[in-house]
C-alpha cells in the first residue's frame, strides 16, 4: 500500500521530502519525534503516520503535555486506582492503556516534568508502567509520536530535558518546514482552504485576487498553516464578492501588498498609497491613532476621517 493522506498539501521539495519520510516510517512501528514551528501540521503528521501504520485499525490517542498541570497529566497518562488521592472515586485508565494496539500522540513534549519525563522514559524501555497510587504493574503495546516545537537538543544542553529520554525519542525526527520555507505550495493549500471554507459557509467566493497573492507570498506567516487557514476562514466569511480582495484581509496582511509592487508593474494610485501608508503606520503603532496621526503630519480627527473612508475601521 503505497502513502495516502489527501488531506496533506505539499508539492515543494521541503514537503516532498517530508512525504518521503513519513511514509518510510509509518510501517516501521518506530518511535517519531515530530518537530516544528507551532501550525506546521505536527498533529495532521501524527495521525498520517497512524493511518498508514499496521496499527491503524486501533485507536490513535493525543495528549496535549502543555495542557495539564503535572499530577493530572500523570494520572492522565498513566492512570490511577480507587482512592489514589482526594477525590479519586474510581479506578481510570490512562491514555497510555486506552492507546493500547494503536499510537499514543505526546504533543508539546518540551513541556514536561522532570518526574514525567523519567516515568514516560521508563515505559519507552520497558512498555510497562504502575497507575498512581497502586502496586499493579500494567503492560502495554503502543507505538509512541511525539511532538514539539521547542528546540529540544538546547533544551537538553541547558538541562530541562533528560537526554536518555531524547536519545529514546529522536529515533526518527522529522522536521515540518515553516510556511515561509514552503512558499511554492501556498497557492494551493490557499486553493485548498478557500474550497473548504466555501463550502462549509456556502458563500459565493470563487477564487483569490492577484492582490491577496501577492500580500500572502509576501507575509512572514509566523502561525505557519493554521494562520493561513484562519485567515481565509475569516476572509471567506467576510468576503461578498466572487473574489477575496484585500479588504478581506485582516489588516496585518493588507499591509504586506504594497511592498510586493516592484518596478514594471503598474503604479498604486495615490489614495491607494495613502490607504497603505495608513495601514502599515497604525500596525507599527498597534492601532495607536493619536500617534499614528503625529506620525504622518495629520489631526486625529482627519486619521479618524480617512480610516472611516479607507473602510479601515471594520
Ligand atoms: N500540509 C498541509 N495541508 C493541509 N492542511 C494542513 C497542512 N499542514 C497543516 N495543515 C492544517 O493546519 C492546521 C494546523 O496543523 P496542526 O494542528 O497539525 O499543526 P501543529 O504543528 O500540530 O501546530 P501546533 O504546534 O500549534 O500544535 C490544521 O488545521 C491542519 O489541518
Ligand atoms: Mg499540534
Amino acid at each position: 500500500m503505497s502513502f495516502r493522506f489527501p488531506g496533506i498539501i505539499g508539492d515543494s521539495p521541503r514537503m516532498r521530502e517530508v512525504l518521503n519520510l513519513l511514509e518510510l516510517v509509518a510501517p516501521a512501528d518506530a518511535t517519531v519525534l515530530l518537530l516544528g514551528e507551532t501550525g506546521t501540521g505536527k498533529e495532521l503528521a501524527a495521525r498520517a503516520i497512524h493511518l498508514n501504520s499496521p496499527r491503524h485499525q486501533g485507536p490513535f490517542v493525543a495528549v496535549n503535555c502543555a495542557a495539564l498541570p503535572e499530577t493530572l497529566l500523570e494520572s492522565e497518562l498513566f492512570g490511577h486506582e480507587r482512592g489514589a488521592f482526594t477525590g479519586a472515586t474510581a479506578r481510570k485508565e490512562g491514555r497510555f492503556v486506552l492507546a493500547h494496539r494503536g499510537t499514543l500522540f505526546l504533543d508539546e513534549i518540551g513541556e514536561l516534568s522532570p518526574a514525567i519525563q523519567a516515568k514516560i522514559l521508563r515505559v519507552l524501555q520497558t512498555m510497562e508502567f504502575e497507575p498512581l497510587g497502586g502496586t499493579r504493574t500494567v503492560k502495554v503495546d503502543v507505538r509512541v509520536i511525539a511532538a514539539t516545537n521547542r528546540d529540544l537538543e538546547a533544551m537538553v544542553r541547558e538541562g530541562s530535558f533528560r537526554e536518555d529520554l531524547y536519545y529514546r525519542l529522536n529515533v526518527f525526527p522529522i522536521t515540518l518546514p515553516a510556511l515561509q520555507d514552503r512558499l511554492d505550495d501556498l497557492p494551493r493549500l490557499a486553493e485548498y482552504f478557500l474550497n473548504h471554507f466555501r463550502e462549509k459557509y456556502q458563500r459565493p467566493v470563487q477564487s483569490l485576487s492577484p492582490e491577496v497573492m501577492q500580500a500572502f507570498q509576501n507575509y512572514p506567516w509566523p502561525g505557519n498553516i493554521r494562520e493561513l487557514e484562519n485567515v481565509i476562514e475569516r476572509g471567506v466569511i467576510v468576503c461578498q464578492s466572487e473574489a477575496l480582495t484585500l479588504k478581506d484581509l485582516p489588516l496585518a496582511l493588507q499591509g504586506y501588498f504594497f511592498e510586493a509592487s516592484g518596478e514594471g508593474e503598474e503604479e498604486p494610485s495615490l489614495p491607494e498609497l495613502e490607504r497603505q501608508l495608513i495601514i502599515k503606520t497604525l500596525e507599527k503603532l498597534s492601532r495607536n491613532r493619536q500617534q499614528a496621526a503625529e506620525v504622518l503630519g495629520i489631526s486625529l480627527d482627519e486619521l479618524n476621517l480617512k480610516i472611516r473612508a479607507y473602510g479601515l475601521d471594520r
